[in-house]
C-alpha cells in the first residue's frame, strides 16, 4: 500500500523547531518582541509601513471590521463563493451579511453583482482573493468610492500573491491574511492585518488587546477582545519568513507540474492563474465534472483531496438564501488537489496517474458555470 498523500504538505525544519525552542527557553510565550519582529518582517514583505498580528485570519477580519467602525445596523457585502470565515466575522461584529454572486471563470466577486447588492444600510464590502486569484479591486474600489463603502480585502489565501498594482491585501482600507497551517506562512494559527492608515492599525491593535490604549496600560475605554498571538508561534513565523521565497517558488513549481500533468484530463480543469501579474496559487484548485466521485476515487488510492466549501447562500445561519447560481456551481464542482510547498514531484506524479485512471471511467461532461 502506498503512503498517504495529504491535501497540503508544508514541512517544519530544524530552524523552525529551534526558533520555537528558543522562544520557550526565553519564556517568550505571550505577545511580545517576537510578535513585533514578525510584524516587521511581514510589513517589509508586503512593502507597507506596518501590520498587526493576531491569532487567526478570522480574528484579523473581525478586528478590521471593528477598527473601521462596522457594527450593528450595518450590512457588509461578501462574495457568495467563499470559506465562511468572513461571513462569521461580520456576524460577530454585529452587522449583517449581503451576498453578491461571483464571475463565471475565476470565482471572484462580480462587481456588477456587488453594485446590485448594495442597499441603504450597506457600509462595507469584503472582496475575497480566493487561492491567490485577485478580485477586480480597481472596479470594486471605484464602486465603493461612489457608494461610500469601506473595502476590506480577505487575503487569507493570498499572502505573496499580486495583481498589477502590487501585493494583494494592500490595496484597500485593510487587508486580512491567515497564517494557518495550510497557508504560505504556516505558523499553525495566526492572522495579519495590513492597513495604510496608522489610525486603523492603532484601533486594530487596541481591539486585539481588550480595547486597552497601550499594552501595559490600565485604561479600558474601548470595546475589544483577546485576539493576541503568542510569541511561540510568532517565533515560528519569523523563522519561516526566512524560507518564504523558496516556498513561493515551490508553490509555483507544484502548480506548473500539475498544470502540465493534468492537461489531458477530459473532466477536470485547473483554474487559470495570471502568472504575468504575479498571482500565486496557494493550492492546486480545479473544477471537476463529477467532483465527489473524483474525491472518492483519490481517497481509495490513498490520496487526500478537498471539496470547495458550500456557497454562503446555503449556510442557513447567514439567512441569505439568494439564488447565486455561479457560487453554487463552484461549490458543487470545486476541488482542492494535493498542494503545498513540500509536496514532492513523485507524489504529484501519483496524483496525475490516479486522476487519469478516474478520468477514463465513465463520468459526466465537463460543466461550464452558468
Ligand atoms: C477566505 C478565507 N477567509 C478567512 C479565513 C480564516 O483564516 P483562519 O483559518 O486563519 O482563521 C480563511 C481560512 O482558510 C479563508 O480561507
Amino acid at each position: 500500500m502506498h503512503r498517504r498523500i495529504p491535501w497540503f504538505r508544508t514541512d517544519l525544519g530544524d530552524a523552525d523547531v529551534a526558533a520555537v525552542a528558543t522562544a520557550l527557553r526565553d519564556r517568550r510565550v505571550t505577545t511580545g518582541p517576537l510578535t513585533a519582529e514578525l510584524e516587521r518582517r511581514v510589513a517589509a514583505f508586503l512593502g507597507v509601513p506596518d501590520v498587526v498580528a493576531v491569532n487567526s485570519g478570522a480574528a484579523a477580519l473581525l478586528a478590521a471590521l471593528k477598527a473601521l467602525g462596522i457594527g450593528p445596523g450595518d450590512e457588509v457585502v461578501l462574495p457568495g463563493c467563499s470559506f465562511v470565515a468572513p461571513a462569521n466575522a461580520v456576524l460577530l461584529a454585529g452587522a449583517e451579511v449581503r451576498l453578491a454572486d461571483v464571475d463565471p471563470v475565476r470565482a471572484v466577486m462580480d462587481p456588477g453583482a456587488l453594485e446590485a447588492a448594495i442597499g441603504p444600510r450597506t457600509r462595507a464590502v469584503i472582496p475575497v482573493h480566493p487561492n491567490g486569484r485577485a478580485a477586480d479591486l480597481d472596479t470594486i474600489r471605484e464602486i465603493a468610492r461612489r457608494r461610500c463603502l469601506v473595502v476590506i480585502e480577505d487575503a487569507a489565501q493570498a499572502l505573496g500573491s499580486r495583481d498589477r498594482r502590487g501585493p494583494l491585501g494592500t490595496g484597500s482600507d485593510a487587508g486580512c491574511f491567515s497564517t494557518g497551517i495550510t497557508k504560505l506562512l504556516a505558523t499553525g494559527e495566526g492572522g495579519i492585518i495590513a492597513a495604510r492608515d496608522p489610525a486603523v492599525l492603532a484601533a486594530t491593535r487596541r481591539y486585539r488587546n481588550q480595547g486597552a490604549e497601550s499594552p501595559a496600560g490600565n485604561r479600558f475605554d474601548h470595546e475589544g477582545f483577546n485576539l493576541r498571538p503568542t510569541d511561540v508561534l510568532s517565533a515560528l513565523g519569523v523563522a519561516r519568513m526566512d524560507g518564504i521565497d523558496a516556498r513561493t517558488a515551490s508553490l509555483r513549481r507544484v502548480h506548473r507540474t500539475c498544470r502540465e500533468a493534468f492537461s489531458d484530463l477530459r473532466r477536470l480543469r485547473l483554474f487559470d492563474v495570471d502568472e504575468a501579474a504575479g498571482e500565486l496559487p496557494l493550492w492546486v484548485e480545479a473544477i471537476a465534472a463529477d467532483r465527489d466521485r473524483v474525491i472518492a476515487g483519490l481517497a481509495a488510492r490513498g490520496i487526500e483531496a478537498k471539496p470547495y466549501p458550500p456557497a454562503l447562500c446555503d449556510c442557513a445561519h447567514l439567512r441569505c438564501p439568494a439564488p447565486l447560481p455561479r457560487s453554487r456551481f463552484f461549490a458543487d464542482h470545486g476541488i482542492v488537489l494535493p498542494s503545498g510547498p513540500d509536496q514532492p514531484d513523485e507524489d504529484l506524479a501519483r496524483v496525475a496517474l490516479a486522476l487519469r485512471e478516474i478520468d477514463r471511467q465513465d463520468g459526466g461532461r465537463m460543466p461550464e458555470a452558468p
